[in-house]
């Protein structure tokens, strides 16, 4: 039976590897990739908790404050999302706000794991919610493709209409 703390760090884990690994990347394909990966990632692990395990861990121990806090934490990664999926790896911003991504991220996850995981342990059920995470995520998994798809095809027609423009300049100032 999965345990819906061990299943939410593994995927702390995963999004923090996705992290390192855009810190390594060169390549602007590559990184578009793992934007993409790392999108997906968040979207789901943050609507298992913003659906599931926080209302869960709200009605077992209250602190109400610091799960609204969460709450707006994701808020704000969400906006981060929202401003990245509009970019492309060639925008000048776009490792910048991707790095102000994974920052805000890793606090968040900190505070999870070191605040409230802790609190949680032996006081909800965590087989139980695990269980319902688990088919929630399964469910999940299957929809956010169309929307990744679209994101991209986005981010091609932009970065197309740029490389034309760019032709266009190229051949307008003549070769000089
Ligand atoms: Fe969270
Ligand atoms: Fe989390």
């Amino acid at each position: 039976m999965p345990n819906a703390i061990q299943m939410l760090k593994e995927d702390h884990r995963k999004v923090k590897e996705l992290f390192e690994e855009f810190a390594q990347a060169e390549e602007e394909q590559m990184k578009e990739q793992i934007v993409e990966n790392t999108v997906r990632e968040l979207e789901v692990h943050a609507a298992l908790e913003d659906e599931i395990f926080y209302p869960a861990a709200e009605e077992q121990i209250g602190e109400k404050e610091s799960i609204d806090e969460a709450r707006e934490e994701h808020h704000v990664v969400k906006l981060l999302i929202g401003e990245l999926k509009k970019m492309s790896s060639d925008d000048e911003r776009y490792d910048a706000k991707y790095t102000v991504l994974a920052e805000s991220v890793k606090h968040h996850i900190e505070e999870e794991e070191s605040e409230l995981f802790p609190k949680l342990e032996g006081k909800i059920d965590a087989e139980e919610l695990g269980a319902e995470m688990e088919s929630r995520k399964e469910r999940l998994q299957r929809q956010p493709h169309k929307r990744s798809t679209k994101a991209k095809s986005r981010t091609r027609t932009r970065k197309s209409r740029q490389r034309s423009s760019n032709k266009r300049r190229k051949r307008a100032s003549g070769g000089r």
